[in-house]
């Protein structure tokens, strides 16, 4: 019997291989971002408008979004950390872009060179601008347990920044476990924070699988309405500015979880066994350039 649908967000193309240390051919990074254009997903990210200097790893994302192939029906998003980000995605024809802010200022820091009341204030003219031309924004929470600079996070935090970025516009929330330290229980307290706040049919969660936990993770969202999830093919990636955070959960894992439990996620299981075959093939080869 089916339990409905769940949507997988494919992040693994910018958060995946945002982090990789070796170099990746843009050529491969369009391969693998075609193979997953293939699967059925409905949105993908697949770059960030930032420094160079910061992530040199996404410098390229203007050509990527140039020469992929589009799928008819999936939407490319990008990350965009300010006015310019905004304005290059778009010429570079993103569909969507995400903006994204921390619920700890320690990381907001190091990650941004903002904080959290700055980088929000960052982001209003993005919202207007993309309210105008019509572009869904996405909004990033991240550390929403933990922050590696500060230690643990409140779920008030949380809901407090989740709040802010749902008012100014975003069309969903993603919440970040960017350390990975979630359990269920902590993402559950978590959860009823920000539910209270944001219709929970906005909200996606956006789970690290450091401590191989993801999963349990996302079964205490379901329970609690939930039915986005983000997750990056082969389990790539990491944040550069969370030092120790391991990729997203693996979304051929997810997928074959939330089937396992009688979701619908419209994902092609052979395809996705065929990109996380490259995603690995690809990390490989970054990791054995000098
Ligand atoms: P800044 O240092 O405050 O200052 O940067 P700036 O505005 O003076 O810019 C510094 C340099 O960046 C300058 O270049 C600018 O031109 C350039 P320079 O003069 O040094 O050669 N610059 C840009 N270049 C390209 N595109 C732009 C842009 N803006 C400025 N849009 C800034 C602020 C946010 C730009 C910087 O700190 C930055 O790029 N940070 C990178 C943030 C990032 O991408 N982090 C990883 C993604 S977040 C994440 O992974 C978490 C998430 O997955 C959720 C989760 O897991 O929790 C989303
Ligand atoms: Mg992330």
């Amino acid at each position: 019997m089916s339990l409905g649908q769940c949507e997988i967000f494919e992040v693994g193309p910018r958060d995946g291989l945002q982090n990789e240390p070796g170099e990746i051919a843009l050529e491969d990074k369009i391969a693998l971002i075609d193979c997953l254009s293939r699967a059925g997903f409905r949105r993908m990210e697949v770059g960030s408008f930032v420094s160079a200097k910061k992530v040199p790893q996404m410098a390229g994302s203007g050509d990527v979004l140039d020469r992929i192939a589009r799928q008819a029906g999936l939407r490319y998003a990008a990350l965009t950390p300010n006015m310019r980000g905004f304005t290059d995605a778009r010429a570079a024809g993103a569909d969507e872009v995400a903006v994204f802010a921390s619920a700890s200022e320690g990381f907001s820091r190091a990650n941004i060179n903002a904080s959290i009341d700055e980088s929000l204030d960052r982001f209003v003219p993005i919202l207007e601008e993309a309210r105008h031309i019509d572009v869904p924004v996405r909004g990033y929470v991240s550390c929403v347990v933990v922050c590696p600079y500060d230690g643990v996070v409140t779920p008030a935090q949380v809901a407090c920044v989740a709040d802010r970025l749902f008012a100014m516009g975003c069309y969903e929330i993603s919440l970040g476990d960017t350390t990975g330290a979630g359990t269920p229980d902590s993402i559950a307290r978590m959860l009823l924070a920000v539910r209270d706040v944001v219709p929970v049919g906005r909200l996606a969660g956006h789970y690290h699988d450091t401590n191989r936990r993801a999963l349990e993770n996302i079964d205490a969202s379901l329970s609690l309405g939930l039915r986005v999830f983000d997750a990056a093919i082969g389990g790539l990636g990491g944040c550069p500015f969370a030092p120790g955070s391991s990729g997203n959960v693996a979304t051929e894992a997810v997928a074959a979880h939330l089937a396992a439990l009688g979701y619908d996620t419209g994902l092609d299981a052979t395809i996705l066994a065929e990109a996380a075959q490259m995603a690995l093939a690809l990390r490989a080869a970054a990791a054995a350039t000098p």
